[in-house]
């Protein structure tokens, strides 16, 4: 593996790549990154990863100072996969002036997560799209646990005429259903104890819907009305359309259960797929 620093020469070792395929994080490397590196070795091109804690994706109130930095660590976990470069940039290469050239996303980035988080996704795009274009890969992978970002990204390629597949990687979970995030480290251990709950009540209403219960306001309400008396503090869990993360229409079979809360000062987000009968 090995690891480059600068633009240059990133462009220099990949300029004769005819296959890339990439994997692009904050670092703080866990199983659920590593299930995405597992895939991207299965498609047998350049493997490139990328290590960036990218500021514009967080609010000023964020924890972008805190954020978990781990370089030594995550190199290790990489030397046990077939990761052909490691890219590791500094700010001043990805930003060399202040980001006045920002994307206008669609409407779907302004709902969930982009709701909550004002600002989160354009910051999030403007610097995939950023790495898109340093990287040129044919192949870029993400994970389902940030499914509002997947879809996005998805329409960021096909709306701006991008030749990149987009390929999705389920979520990686602990044993009791907590979805593995780099914010979990976190969490006391109390809290650790308590965080399995947002698993928990989505699964739930995934089991209601799959059983035939259709009463989605209910369902929703339930599962925060649960979290609150936990302690949480909820963002959202709501049902939607799949693919458009609109809210349901009476024929849609493709829906999914997406729920975000905090606990104490950690803020974790979840989602079930599901499909329902006729
Ligand atoms: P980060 O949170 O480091 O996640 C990098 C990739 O790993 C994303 O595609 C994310 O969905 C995936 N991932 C995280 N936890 C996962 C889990 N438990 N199971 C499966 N996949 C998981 O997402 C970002 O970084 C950033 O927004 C980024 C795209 C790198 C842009 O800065």
């Amino acid at each position: 593996m090995e690891i480059i620093n600068d633009i240059p020469s990133l462009r220099a070792r990949l300029k004769r790549e005819p296959y890339v395929v990439f994997v692009p994080t904050m670092g703080n490397l866990h199983e659920g990154h590593m299930s995405l590196i597992r895939i991207a070795e299965r498609k047998a091109g350049c493997l490139v990863a990328s290590i960036f804690v990218n500021r514009l994706q967080f609010e000023l109130t964020e924890d972008f100072d805190q954020y978990p930095r781990t370089l030594v660590h995550d190199c290790r976990l990489l030397e046990n996969y077939s990761v052909d470069v490691l890219f590791v940039p500094d700010e001043k290469s990805i930003c060399p002036v202040r980001q006045e050239f920002l994307l206008e996303l669609p409407p779907v980035a302004n709902t969930l997560e982009g709701e909550s988080r004002p600002g989160f996704f354009r910051g999030v795009v403007t610097l995939v799209l950023k790495l898109f274009n340093l990287v040129q890969p044919q192949v870029a992978i993400f994970g389902k646990k940030d499914y509002q970002q997947l879809q996005i990204m998805r329409e960021m390629v096909r709306q701006l005429n991008l030749s990149i597949e987009i390929v999705e990687g389920e979520i990686a979970r602990a044993p009791d259903g907590l979805a593995l995030s780099s914010r979990n480290r976190y969490l006391s251990d109390e809290e650790r104890a308590e965080a399995a709950n947002l698993y928990q009540v989505l699964s739930k209403i995934k089991q209601e819907i799959e059983i035939g219960n259709r009463n989605f306001q209910e369902l929703q309400e339930n599962a925060r009305a649960i979290l609150v008396s936990h302690g949480w503090k909820v963002d959202y869990v709501v049902i939607r359309q799949r693919d458009t993360l609109v809210p349901v229409q009476v024929d849609d079979r493709d829906l999914i259960v997406l729920g975000a809360a905090q606990l104490g000062r950690t803020r974790l987000i979840d989602n079930l797929e599901m499909s329902i009968g006729i």
